[in-house]
């Protein structure tokens, strides 16, 4: 079969040929005019038809013929270049189908029909080898029947189908498969076949199940830190605390409180994690009080207590350049800040101080009147309350921090549930 490069060349020779022959024969037709004329003139006796003319009629015609062969030809011409055309496309077609990456395949009438190399890669079949037959073998036996019946089910539905399961290789190593596909029918609306393509999740699935493990462990030992870090910071508050026997367990209870109170609020686990770190380093600035100020049993001269409130300041400077605490630096500057701004150390008001800073006070307030000190006895939590519900009044502590505390210590009954506070 020609190509139409040399279809196009045949062409345009039989052309020249044609163009050629229409003027030799336009030639010879004018050559025999111009002889019936000069014959006409010098006599009037009729004459044959000259040579000339037939030459000329059966140039006409060949020219003619050569004509509508160029018609047929350029016919021919367009034919061979949609014929390449086709198969050009249709060779591109399968290339792009036999490299995909993934495997596809047509099942049909409870047979797979075609597949590609990516499918035959993943079932293990060779070529000569039967599809349908290849994939049930490859397929782990207590997903075989599930498989077959999905694919069946999907043909017969003509619906779509996305199944996952288990190929095990000739070593028993075991892939994780994932199957999808689509029903594909033809102009006419008709059922062709399923047109599926498989994914091989192994991979995806090995690396997601590493992640999760590394991010256990990372947990676990996240949780571990965490667990020693408080174990540290409890000490250093204990040794802290050994300097005055009546603030002897005073953080570890304020820290209790704190997390109540916040759980009774509805705040977050985080939020309450650094709740519970905060509280419990919160006077840890007291380490660099003079012992004879911090123990002294009597009312402290406004001196002395000048010193006592610098604890928060000085707590701060010891915590806010480790990133461990950072989270908790706030209460520890800040837990003796009242919402009318008569606290210390900054002076602070209303909205400038956090919501875990207000319990944070709160609890520290409540754990101060409820403990015994140097100079007085302990309240009693009817009247430690009352006592916060007059801060309240003042402006200086949140109403529903304490109001969280009062319905703490109501439900763990360490207050009447019918007593006004
Ligand atoms: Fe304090």
């Amino acid at each position: 079969m020609k190509s139409p490069t040399e279809v196009g060349a045949a062409w345009r020779s039989w052309w020249m040929l044609a163009g050629g022959a229409c003027v030799v024969a336009l030639a010879l037709f004018f050559n025999a005019i111009s002889d019936i004329d000069s014959g006409h003139d010098s006599n009037l006796v009729s004459t044959p038809v000259p040579v000339d003319w037939l030459v000329a009629l059966a140039l006409l015609l060949a020219a003619s013929m050569l004509i509508v062969l160029r018609g047929v030809m350029k016919q021919q011409q367009a034919l061979l270049q949609a014929n390449s055309d086709v198969q050009e496309l249709r060779l591109a077609h399968d290339q792009l189908v036999e490299n995909l990456p993934v495997g596809l395949f047509t099942f049909r009438s409870g047979e797979v029909l075609f597949s590609n190399w990516a499918w035959d890669e993943q079932v293990m079949r060779h070529p000569s080898f039967p599809r349908t037959k290849a994939l049930l073998q490859a397929v782990s036996p207590e997903d075989r029947d599930r498989l077959l019946q999905c694919l069946e089910r999907s043909e017969r539905k003509q619906d779509t189908l996305d199944i996952q399961y288990e190929i095990v290789n000739e070593n028993g190593k075991r892939h994780f498969i994932e199957t999808r596909a689509v029903p594909v029918f033809d102009n006419g609306g008709k059922f062709q076949h399923l047109l599926g393509f498989n994914l091989d999740l192994t991979s995806l699935l090995s690396i997601q199940r590493d992640l999760e493990e590394k991010n256990q462990a990372l947990a676990k030992t996240l949780g571990e830190l965490e667990d020693n870090l408080q174990a540290i910071v409890t000490s250093l508050v204990k040794v802290i605390e050994a300097k005055d026997p009546y603030t002897a367990g005073h953080s570890e209870r304020v820290m209790e409180y704190s997390v109540k109170i916040a759980q009774e609020m509805g705040l977050e686990s985080r939020e309450i994690k650094i709740l519970r770190m905060g509280t419990l380093m919160h006077d840890i600035g007291k380490i660099g009080i003079p012992d004879e100020v911090l123990t002294k049993p009597g009312s402290l001269t406004d001196e002395e207590f000048d010193l006592i409130k610098l604890h928060p300041s000085i707590g701060y400077n010891m915590i806010r350049n480790v990133p461990l605490f950072q989270e908790c630096t706030p209460i520890v500057r800040w837990h003796h800040e009242r919402l009318n701004g008569s606290g210390y150390p900054d002076g602070l008001k209303g909205s400038q101080i956090p919501l875990l800073v207000r319990i944070s006070a709160v609890a520290d307030a409540y754990d101060a009147m409820t403990s015994t000190r140097a100079y007085r006895k302990s309240l009693s939590q009817l009247i430690a309350v009352s006592e916060l519900r007059k801060d309240v009044e003042k402006g200086s502590l949140d109403p529903d921090v304490v109001q969280a505390l009062e319905n703490v210590l109501r439900r763990e009954q360490l207050l009447p549930m019918d007593a006004a506070a």
